[in-house]
């Protein structure tokens, strides 16, 4: 099981400080949960420095596939490693929305990030008018083979995929734990058909798209759902510890 708190671009650097700090005093040892939170770039070394040592690891939200360079405004996978990223969520859907990212260049990225060490959070997800439509699985397998086709298998716990459900995300709206069920087993056998049944079977698979207090033990208590990315419910310590122990439960 792994929980991971994506801040997104909030919070101000003494928040950010502090909602890491209470974290990693709140957290009773939550093994065999992952807790991983990926702050802001600006804010990932002084959290790093506040959590290091602790259960609680780091990831960024994006990076670029290049690793150094004239890219101006970009960070790279080497440059997240020195301020102690372990983890870095890509193609999210906002990048994806607002930023042209598309599966070939989420794909680059994440040969990076696994060159470099660290373990891609791989975001996919239908919109409402594809689910509607009927298209939903169809869309999120081309997904997951678009940013994964031609990669190496980068080993157990080193690749992590995020079903989030554009609709679901920020809205409030959730997906049932029976749709996410499904999508997640489906998921599973893209994997599968990429790599094999047994290392598809090591990649945590996140259910993503408001998930909070009230619904992550019905969601965290399926079988193909491995953990959760969590947006809005985790710029609090209470609701991101409630979902971390509703994962302790399920775990
Ligand atoms: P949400 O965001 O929990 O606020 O819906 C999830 C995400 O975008 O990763």
């Amino acid at each position: 099981m792994l929980i991971a708190g994506n801040w997104k671009m909030n919070l101000d650097m003494p928040a950010a400080r502090h909602l890491a700090g209470s974290i990693r005093n709140s957290l009773e040892d939550p093994r065999p949960v992952e807790v991983v939170l990926c702050p802001a770039y600006a804010y990932l070394d002084a959290v790093y420095g506040l959590v290091h040592g602790s259960v609680v690891s780091v990831g960024a939200q994006n990076m670029h596939a290049q690793d150094a360079g004239a890219f101006t405004g970009e960070i790279s996978a080497s440059m997240l490693r020195s301020v102690g990223c372990s983890h870095v969520i890509l193609g999210h859907s906002e990048r994806r929305q607002y930023f042209g990212e598309t599966d070939a260049s989420v794909r680059e990225k994440v040969a990076q990030a696994v060159l470099f060490g660290l373990v891609p959070i791989v975001c996919v997800g239908e919109s409402l008018v594809e689910r509607d439509a009927g298209q939903a699985e169809r869309v999120v397998a081309g997904q997951v083979r678009g940013a994964l086709k031609g990669v190496a298998y980068p080993g157990k716990g080193r690749l992590v995929v995020a079903y989030e459900p554009v609709w679901a995300i920020g809205t409030g709206r959730t997906a049932s734990p029976d749709e996410a069920q499904a999508m997640h087993a489906h998921i599973r056998s893209e994997l599968a058909g990429l790599f094999s049944t047994g290392d598809a079977a090591h990649i945590d698979i996140l259910y993503g798209g408001s998930m909070k207090p009230e619904n992550a033990d019905d969601l965290l208590s399926q079988p193909d759902i491995d953990g959760g990315l969590i947006g809005g419910a985790s710029l609090q310590a209470d609701p991101f510890l409630a979902i971390v122990r509703a994962a302790m439960r399920a775990g």
